[in-house]
């Protein structure tokens, strides 16, 4: 569906020296033509990979504040990314959803903030190993899944990455047949619960220990659509293997 999406998530990671490294490998990285390639790094050093990074690849936030920016100690606004020339947001990771304590009802809002204003989402579903065990995987996504669809305005800048708790960061890679199983399901959850066209259209993305040895495979799956690559979007010439996985 759509042209292939490969972001990378730098999760709070780096300095000013590893990150200037990062970037010079990534813009002498060959990217193929036709995939979509977005990175983010932490909000501090957002302006430094605008000013050195190419063109090539859009850069994404790690988060976003609810609405409009004023006295939110600490937050950052979805109008100050957008000034500093950000194209993206991800929300409803599950870092911030297990560690920090967002509620899908909150993440909805900031989707529907962020996409009001001008920044396309990448829209982090995913259930805990514990919820897989119990069988309630599908639950879990529709219910995360459901959140956005009540607070969007549009699902044209969406990308929904499907990210299983349990597989991110521990090199527990979800099985192809696994990851495609969660993405032709979502898929049909967006055909039965918000269009046919939403659903043949929206970019469903894979996240959790995707690595440049098993992309391949999962690339191949017909509803993974792209990934969301958090600890080898940290090395340039893995990280540009993943963008050219969909060969
Ligand atoms: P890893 O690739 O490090 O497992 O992280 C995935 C992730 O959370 C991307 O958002």
């Amino acid at each position: 569906t759509g042209t292939f999406f490969v972001g990378g998530n730098w999760k709070c990671n780096g300095t000013t020296e590893s990150i200037s490294k990062l970037v010079s490998d990534l813009n002498s990285a060959n990217l193929e033509a036709d995939v979509d390639v977005v990175v983010a790094p932490p909000f501090l050093y957002i302006d430094q990979v605008k000013n050195t990074l190419t063109d090539r690849i859009e850069i994404s936030a790690q988060n976003s504040w609810v609405g409009k920016g004023g006295a939110f100690t600490g937050e950052i606004s979805v109008e100050q990314l957008k000034d500093i020339g950000c194209k993206w947001v991800i929300l409803g990771h599950s870092e911030r959803r297990h560690i920090i304590g967002e509620k899908d009802e909150f993440i909805g809002k900031k989707a529907a903030y962020a996409l009001s204003n001008g920044l396309g989402v990448i829209a982090c579903i995913g259930e805990l190993l514990q919820e897989r065990e119990a069988g309630k995987t599908f639950d879990v996504c529709f219910e995360q899944l459901k959140a956005f669809a009540d607070a969007v305005p549009s699902w044209d800048d969406v990308v929904i990455a499907y990210e299983p708790v349990w597989a991110i960061g521990t090199g527990k890679v979800a099985t192809p047949a696994q990851a495609q199983e969660v993405h032709v399901t979502v898929r049909d959850w967006l055909k039965k619960n918000v269009s046919s066209e939403v659903a043949s259209k929206t970019r469903i993305i894979y996240g959790g220990s995707v690595n440049g040895s098993n992309c391949a495979e999962l690339a191949k799956q017909d509803d993974i659509d792209g990934f969301l690559v958090g600890g080898a979007s940290l090395k340039g010439p893995e990280f540009a293997t993943i963008v050219n996985s969909v060969l």
